[in-house]
């Protein structure tokens, strides 16, 4: 079959006023990344020819989250159809299917979107296909009016629906797919007399019909359409992503100890039999591969875990922590931009930052890279089976060779050659009875007071 072009325009122009935010609603964060994010890795999953983002003005940071997708800015926001004319432009000529979607509704999956396309290709060659559902609460949602053969007749707005069409219970999602041919005639011909004097997209689906040509619809689950136009929303946004992300996780071989209390990114990657403890968020840019424990309560970030590994509980992993195999992270350590070779321990209140630990090193409780003058960072480089004692401070830069032992309480301020001991703290005095006599006198001192 000849390959039929698609293009994908996603409105974005909106305000968000109910977000009550200085930043663009289609930016804030679900599951790491922003909403327009997760609408654009949907609509990448078809591999369409064009995609043309609808911005408002003065949007830049919307068309630098997008890029390098094309942005055209809708001047003023007069309504859906009015967002999809300013496509228009760089759309000139095409006639493949074109998929229009919202920003705000980050849920929307590719086999969706893949479905409105199949219906879009079918025998009756509708001119629009319409994303509908059926919400539990069907609120102010456009309503779908069908036909006495169940096609799709019309779309009216809450606002301007009769008691009987609010009573309909089929509400439209937003989303639809037009042929592009007759796409941008009838667009063009939607009006604005309506409640809100606004060019409504929806209208298209009347003017289709007059014409007579096909409309049709395809049903979506709810939660898939969920649009986020408040913070409480964003937030039930979130937590069905979240369902969705630990789902996805359980079903590649992962255990997760206690779900709802697991936070992932849209981008993690666990493997086989990785166990996640309860309370652990796993930040963007996190790959854990097979067998990798992660106990409770720890927080990672553009970190990868190789296997075998055992993480926390209480860890804090920052980007560029590399953790190899088998290594053991324990409670109350920190690890920024710091490789951690294969069978290295770290397990006790400790800060690595801008480091190397050699294979089977171990770090004692309490120790320090200082690898922060107030400038600039340096590099501490610890080689393989090297044994750093207890609150030891190592100021970098500095090196500590292959099998070489630090003492406890040590601050290393010089390289330590390859199985040397290095002791860099003040001889141990001991002044015999001195506290016995020290109590003494202070309890007699005491005594002639009283
Ligand atoms: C729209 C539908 C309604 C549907 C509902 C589903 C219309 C007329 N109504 O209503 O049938 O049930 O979505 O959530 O389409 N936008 C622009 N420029 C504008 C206006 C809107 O870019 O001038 C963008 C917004 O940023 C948003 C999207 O279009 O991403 C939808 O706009 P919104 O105002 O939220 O439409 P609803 O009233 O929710
Ligand atoms: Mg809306």
């Amino acid at each position: 079959m000849a390959h039929r072009p698609l293009a994908c325009v996603i409105l974005a122009a909106g305000k968000g006023t109910r977000m009550k935010s200085d930043m663009p609603k289609v930016l804030h964060r679900v599951a790491g990344r922003p909403m327009v994010g997760h609408v654009l890795a949907a609509v990448k999953a078809l591999d369409p020819d064009h995609v043309v983002v609808v911005v408002g003005p003065g949007m830049d940071s919307v068309a630098a989250a997008v890029a390098p997708y094309p942005t055209a800015v809708q001047q003023e926001q007069r309504g859906t159809a009015d967002a999809v004319r300013a496509a228009f432009g760089l759309l000139e000529g095409f006639t493949g299917d074109v998929v229009v979607l919202y920003g705000d509704t980050p849920l929307v999956t590719p086999d969706t979107l893949r479905a409105m396309v199949t219906a879009r290709r079918q025998a009756s060659d509708p001119a629009v296909v319409v994303l509908g559902m059926r919400p539990e609460d069907p609120g102010a949602y456009g309503r779908l009016i069908l036909n006495a053969r169940g096609g799709l007749e019309k779309i009216v707005e809450y606002l301007d629906a009769s008691a009987d069409e609010r009573a309909v219970t089929l509400c439209n999602a937003g989303l639809m797919a037009f042929d592009g041919a007759r796409m941008f005639d009838l667009i063009g011909r939607v009006g604005n007399q309506n409640a809100k004097s606004e060019f409504y997209l929806t209208d298209v689906v009347q003017i289709a019909r007059v014409s007579g040509m096909a409309c049709a619809v395809v049903e979506a689950a709810p939660a898939e359409v969920v649009g986020v136009n408040s913070r409480a929303e964003l937030a039930e946004v979130e937590r069905l992503m979240q369902r969705r992300l630990r789902k996805a996780a359980m079903d590649n071989g992962a255990t997760l100890c206690d779900p709802d209390s697991t936070l992932f990114s849209h981008d993690t990657r666990l493997g086989r039999d990785v166990i996640v403890g309860a309370h652990v968020v796993f930040a963007p840019g996190v790959t854990v591969a097979d067998g990798v424990e992660i106990k409770p309560f720890c927080h990672l970030e553009q970190t990868r875990i190789d296997s075998g590994a055992v993480i926390g509980p209480y860890a804090r992993l920052r980007p560029g922590a590399d953790i190899g195999p088998d290594a053991h992270i324990g409670n109350f350590v920190e690890i920024k931009n710091a490789v951690v070779e294969s069978g290295a321990k770290v397990n006790h209140l400790t800060y690595i930052g801008d480091a190397r630990i050699g294979a089977k090193a171990n770090i004692g409780a309490g120790t320090i890279t200082c690898n922060y003058d107030g400038f600039s960072k340096s590099h501490t480089d610890i080689g393989a089976g090297a044994f750093i004692g207890s609150n030891s401070s190592l100021v970098a830069p500095v090196s500590i060779g292959d099998g070489a032992i630090v003492g406890a309480g040590s601050v290393v301020t010089s390289a330590v050659e390859a199985d040397a001991l290095v002791v860099s703290r003040a001889q141990q005095k001991a002044y015999v009875g001195w506290a016995k006599r020290f109590r003494e006198r202070k309890q007699a001192e005491k005594a002639n007071k009283a």
